[in-house]
């Protein structure tokens, strides 16, 4: 019964360690597998914490460096109007000067009684075709070249020209006394040959006041008798320049034949600008300026040194 019993209590035992046996056999290989396959889990959350980290530095660092491009972008935006506004004020300082010292000498209302005809009221305007004479021989006997005689010719059929347009009739044609203008007189007249004509030495070539310039290329006051010219052409202003006569019973047109640097001295003064700007005008030669004085004084310019009459392979200055 003993042994039966040994016996008995011998097989439960075997039965144990086959089983563990086998469910060792089993549970290792499973065991290792599942640890094999924790640790690289493991690892690979190893990395993405590691990739997790490095990206959050990354962002960081850009947001960083983004944060100091913001500021120093809205450094260099405020600095750059900061000096914006630096020019804006001293341009605006500069002007407010040129304006300031501008009115002490140059009225900015219109003056109506500036030919001193206002009591003597016209009905008719007066139409002023300012003409500078052809190309010349500066160096010689200053008398017309070939180009300026071609040059004058067509300045006479353009006046032609305007005067059938408009069916107008030229007055008179006063000339300065220079050659050169009197020449280019005789070929505007070609095509008017009843028109009156004259000649006056006041319209001679002349520096009324030393040009507002930069430039070094006119003279000084003390280098060039500049009152003397003005004396002369603010008379030839008076003389020329003002609104029809009160018994003019149909608009006034006249030529005046002249010279570019008294002309552009002549029409500022007419309208008024401040004289000394007149270099910054160009008149070609044989170009034309129409300049209209209305019955109530006004000065409209029609315009200044117009030059499209003549063909450009024709034009000098
Ligand atoms: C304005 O006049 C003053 C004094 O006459 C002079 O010093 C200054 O340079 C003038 N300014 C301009 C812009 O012409
Ligand atoms: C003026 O121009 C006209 C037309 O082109 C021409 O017939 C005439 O010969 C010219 N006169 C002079 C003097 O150049
Ligand atoms: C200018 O007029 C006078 C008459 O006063 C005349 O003799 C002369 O020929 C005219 N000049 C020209 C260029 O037509």
């Amino acid at each position: 019964m003993e042994r039966t019993n040994n016996k008995l209590q011998h097989k439960p035992n075997s039965t144990v360690i086959y089983f563990t046996c086998t469910l060792m056999l089993f549970l290792l290989p499973s065991c290792m597998v599942i640890y094999i396959a924790m640790s690289a889990h493991q690892s690979q959350c190893n990395n993405l914490v590691t990739v997790s980290m490095t990206t959050t530095n990354k962002i960081q660092e850009l947001q960083e460096s983004y944060a100091s491009l913001q500021a120093e972008y809205k450094r260099l935006t405020l600095e750059f109007s900061s000096n914006i506004l630096d020019i804006n004020s001293e341009v605006g300082k500069l002007e407010k000067d040129i304006i300031r010292n501008e009115t002490k000498t140059t009225p900015r209302r219109w003056i109506d009684n500036w030919d001193k005809l206002a009591n003597h009221r016209p009905s008719v305007k007066r139409v002023l075709y300012l003409v500078r004479h052809g190309d010349y021989n500066v160096n010689s006997d200053h008398m017309l070249t070939s180009l300026g005689h071609t040059q004058a010719n067509i300045t006479g059929q353009w006046l032609k020209r305007r005067e059938r347009k408009y069916a107008i009739q030229f007055k008179r044609l006063i000339s300065s006394t220079y050659h050169r203008c009197v020449q280019t007189s005789e070929h505007i007249l070609k095509y008017f040959p009843t028109l009156s004509n004259l000649t006056d030495q006041m319209l001679i070539e002349g520096w009324a006041i030393p040009p507002r310039t930069n430039l070094d290329t006119f003279p000084k006051w003390e280098e060039y008798p500049y009152k003397a010219d003005k004396k002369r052409l603010d008379l030839a202003f008076q003389k020329y320049f003002h609104r029809a006569e009160q018994n003019e019973l149909s608009d006034v047109h006249e030529i005046i034949v002249a010279h570019s640097n008294m002309l552009r001295y002549l029409i500022m003064r007419a309208l008024q600008f401040p004289v000394d700007i007149w270099s910054r005008v160009s008149i070609i030669h044989a170009a034309i300026s129409v300049l209209t004085i209305t019955p109530d004084g006004y000065v409209l310019l029609e315009s200044l040194g117009d030059n499209t009459h003549i063909p450009i392979h024709l034009q000098s200055s």
